[in-house]
């Protein structure tokens, strides 16, 4: 084993809920990964001997990146490293394996729908024993101890034949490459009716999953193809490729606006599906319909006991402040809790882990269960399918009935990309400042009921967030939300959350930018949006 003295560069930055994220050639500079690895490996304690779960979305740096850490984790101490083969292992996969190998924790290589290739994004992210993100006092510590690393630690080996399933030694750590899917594909079949979706399928269901060229291809094939008969071909752009055939894997209607064309297509599939770079988000359409990420929460939630995973019932429902209150009605009718968090999948471990919420959800195309400590796409799609299965009914159908049952909350995020940070800051700084005069105020004819900074207090650890996105409420229920993105590589996003919520049926097709207009035109109002960005439009809605 080598002690090699850590020199610059060191990483600057603090890794985010999404785990430190940077662009291809910021990574490849020599020592910066081995000094990210080590701060990791520094900040935690009690793994020697233990085991550590490997993967990642098959991005461009991959493989590299793997090397590298078979090789520090060994000299570091931890007893057996799990590789997904080829690299390949989804970020709810990871989940999984780490649970259920009780493992130490486990590292995914990714930026999730952030494009890769030479010069766009990579990351890494450090996942603990419950196989949920890394909390903030570990992510504090990593940064901190990053500042100041000294030395890393690394054994002299030839690169690991990956892509060959077996065990081999480096030093004296095992390494394990392991089916990515098959764990996974087990986990899925203990959850959903397998044999009522084959049965749909038989009957000729049809249905097209997008995999964007990313980590989701193999599960799709493995689970939708060939476990439950789904034709083949149903999965599309099924190979992972390291620059993900040069497309953004994001699946929202920008980035999978081919799919959702094909789906309001005269001959349209019966089920339209797609994952992002990693796996963890999903987009829903269905013949003539896109279900909205707030929707499908609240539709999941209130069909989730034809699943027999959770035909008990659930525990809960936890959401995203941003994301629609269309899950909290159906909360309300259970008689079960309901938990508004800020932004980011960390927020939803707690209250799985105490038992609190059964399903979690957030706008940005994120829905997930106890079942990992993830956000989980194929997860979503197969719920999805195992309710149409046992309804018989059509994605429009199951959709129209919720809104009549329920309202509808007609809801879009409009973003303003790569705004100067000093201008999206002053944005902020001018709606903290107008907050106490809102209320009581009329804005386009709407009555401001609430305003306020949202701060979150975690029923379980006691934590404090403060500061998590501005909240303007209106009569009615509907709402406007404004907070800066904290994911983005290049300078500031700002993202505008619009919600009414419509009881009348009659109501219930209007376009939705349309049906939100008014709103829209509050929010600019309230936030001056064109003045501080100098935008007079959105760069993406969705
Ligand atoms: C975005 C999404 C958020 C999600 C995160 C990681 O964060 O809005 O819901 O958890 O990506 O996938 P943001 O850029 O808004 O901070
Ligand atoms: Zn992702």
């Amino acid at each position: 084993m080598t002690h090699v003295v850590a020199t610059a560069p060191y990483p600057d930055q603090k890794p985010g809920t999404s785990g430190l994220r940077k662009k291809v050639p910021v990574f490849q500079q020599k020592n910066y990964v081995e000094n990210f690895v080590q701060s990791i490996f520094d900040s935690l304690e009690g793994f020697q001997g233990k085991t550590l779960i490997l993967g990642g979305d098959g991005r461009y740096f991959n493989r590299e990146a793997i090397q590298i850490i078979i090789r520090m984790a060994a000299a570091n101490g931890f007893g057996r490293l799990m590789v997904g083969q080829g690299g390949i292992l989804s970020t709810p996969a990871t989940s999984n394996m780490i649970r259920k190998y009780k493992a130490f924790g486990g590292i995914i290589l990714s930026a999730s729908h952030n494009p890769g290739g030479p010069h766009e994004d990579f990351g890494i992210k450090y996942n603990t024993d419950n196989g949920g993100p890394a909390p903030e006092k570990i992510t504090d510590r990593i940064f901190e101890l990053s500042k100041k690393i000294a030395e890393y630690k690394i054994v002299e080996s030839d690169p690991v034949d990956i892509d060959t399933l077996g065990t081999v030694h480096v030093g004296d750590m095992a390494v394990e490459v392991f089916d990515p899917v098959k764990d996974y594909a087990e986990l899925m079949e203990s959850l959903f009716d397998f044999d009522a979706i084959r049965k749909m399928f038989k009957g000729g269901f049809r249905m097209r999953f997008d995999a964007m060229h990313a980590v989701t291809g193999p599960y799709a094939k493995e689970i939708f193809e060939h476990r439950l008969g789904a034709p083949d071909g149903t999965a599309r752009n099924s190979r992972p490729l390291p620059d993900f055939g040069g497309h953004h894997p994001d699946p929202n209607l920008v980035h999978a606006k081919h799919l959702y064309d094909e789906m309001m297509g005269t001959d349209a599939p019966d089920f339209g599906a797609a994952s992002d770079g990693d796996g963890d988000r999903n987009l829903v359409i269905g013949k003539g319909i896109f279900v909205t990420p707030s929707d499908s929460l609240a539709l999941l939630s209130a069909n989730a006991h034809l699943a027999p995973g959770y035909s008990k019932g659930l525990k809960g429902i936890a959401r995203s402040m941003p994301t629609s209150g269309a899950a909290d009605r159906v909360a309300q009718k259970l008689g079960i809790g309901m938990y508004e968090t800020p932004t980011g999948w960390k927020f939803f471990g707690n209250l799985l882990d105490a038992g609190k919420v059964t399903i979690c959800g957030e706008e940005s195309s994120g829905t997930g269960s106890d079942h990992v400590r993830e956000k989980d796409g194929i997860w979503a799609v197969l719920l999805w399918l195992n309710i149409l299965a046992v309804r018989g009914e059509s994605v429009k159908e199951i959709v129209e009935k919720h809104w009549a049952a329920y309202g509808r909350n007609y809801y879009s995020r409009h973003d303003y990309e790569e705004v100067e940070t000093d201008r999206a800051n002053a944005l902020v700084a001018d709606l903290r400042g107008k907050l106490a005069s809102l209320p009581g105020s009329t804005i386009r004819g709407m009555k401001v009921t609430a305003a306020d900074d949202f701060a979150y207090y975690d029923p379980v650890d006691g934590s404090v967030s403060e500061h998590q996105g501005i909240r303007v409420m209106f009569e009615g229920d509907s709402r406007v939300v404004f907070r800066l993105s904290g994911t983005g590589t290049s300078g500031a996003t700002l993202r505008v959350y619009i919600e009414r919520y419509e009881p009348d049926k009659a109501r219930h097709d209007l376009e939705t930018q349309e049906a939100l207009s008014d709103l829209i035109a509050a929010a600019d109002e309230i936030a001056r949006i064109r003045t501080h960005t100098g935008r007079n439009k959105p760069s993406v809605i969705t």
